[in-house]
């Protein structure tokens, strides 16, 4: 165990033996935060773009949150964002877009996890300039049963913490523009929407300084 996060949830380390449920959580909280197991036709994919590669890349900042029924949420951290996208182009996608086809670029054509095959093929590894002063990101997804008691907050302080004494100037979380509570949850921990230009219509970026450790 890492932290005691009260309410019968804990935070430890997550292993290569968590693949399959940071999967699982990823798919349960894909849809915006809603579940989004009716959409996709394949239910690993997304796991395999947004929650896996932070276990083998970053394991010292994967975590998961474990209750009574097991894993009930993840939380992810990169020190350093450049790298970690860089390690992604070279040791990640190449494998992964052997196990999926390339549907095309017209998204009327798209159904099912296109849009993930198609994001596989054409990863967005690029760092648009306004993020240049929050060098960390992180990524925290909890299932029904861990939210609304105070976990998102002491666990989003973990990380912050840990990545302060890493060094981090800053860190910034990638949410969906639809994903008002989300966007409510990291005002009410200090963090601000970057404005500015390169940043992508399909994502809100909510981002927050640190402490010099
Ligand atoms: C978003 C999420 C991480 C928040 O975690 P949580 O444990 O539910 O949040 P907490 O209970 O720790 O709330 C922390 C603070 O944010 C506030 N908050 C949380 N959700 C809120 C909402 N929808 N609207 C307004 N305030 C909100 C809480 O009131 C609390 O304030 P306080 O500590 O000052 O009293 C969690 O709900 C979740 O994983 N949701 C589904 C997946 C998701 O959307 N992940 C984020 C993807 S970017």
């Amino acid at each position: 165990m890492v932290l005691d996060l009260g309410n019968g949830f804990i935070l430890r380390h997550a292993t290569a033996g968590d693949h399959p449920a940071l999967c699982m959580v990823c798919l349960k909280t894909g849809a915006a935060g809603q579940d989004a197991t009716d959409r996709e036709d394949d239910p690993e994919l997304m796991g395999l773009i947004y929650a896996v590669p932070y276990q083998v890349f970053e394991p010292e900042l994967a975590f998961v949150v474990e209750g009574s029924e097991g894993v009930a949420g993840y939380l992810f951290g990169a020190r350093d964002t450049r790298t970690f996208n860089a390690r992604l182009a070279v040791e990640w996608y190449p494998a992964l877009r052997a196990r999926v086809v390339d549907p095309g670029p017209d998204p009327t054509l798209w159904h099912g996890s296109h849009w993930a095959r198609r994001m596989v093929h054409h990863p967005h590894l690029d760092i648009p300039p306004p993020l240049a002063a929050f060098p960390s990101h992180g990524h925290i997804d909890l299932l029904p049963q861990a939210r609304g008691s105070g976990i998102g907050r002491r666990c989003m302080a973990f990380l912050e913490e840990r990545l302060a004494a890493a060094g981090s100037t800053g860190l910034f979380l990638d949410v969906h523009p639809a994903n008002r509570n989300a966007l409510r949850f990291y005002e009410r921990l200090g963090y601000a929407a970057l404005a500015g230009d390169g940043l992508p219509e399909t994502s809100v970026f909510m981002a927050k300084r640190l402490p010099r450790g």
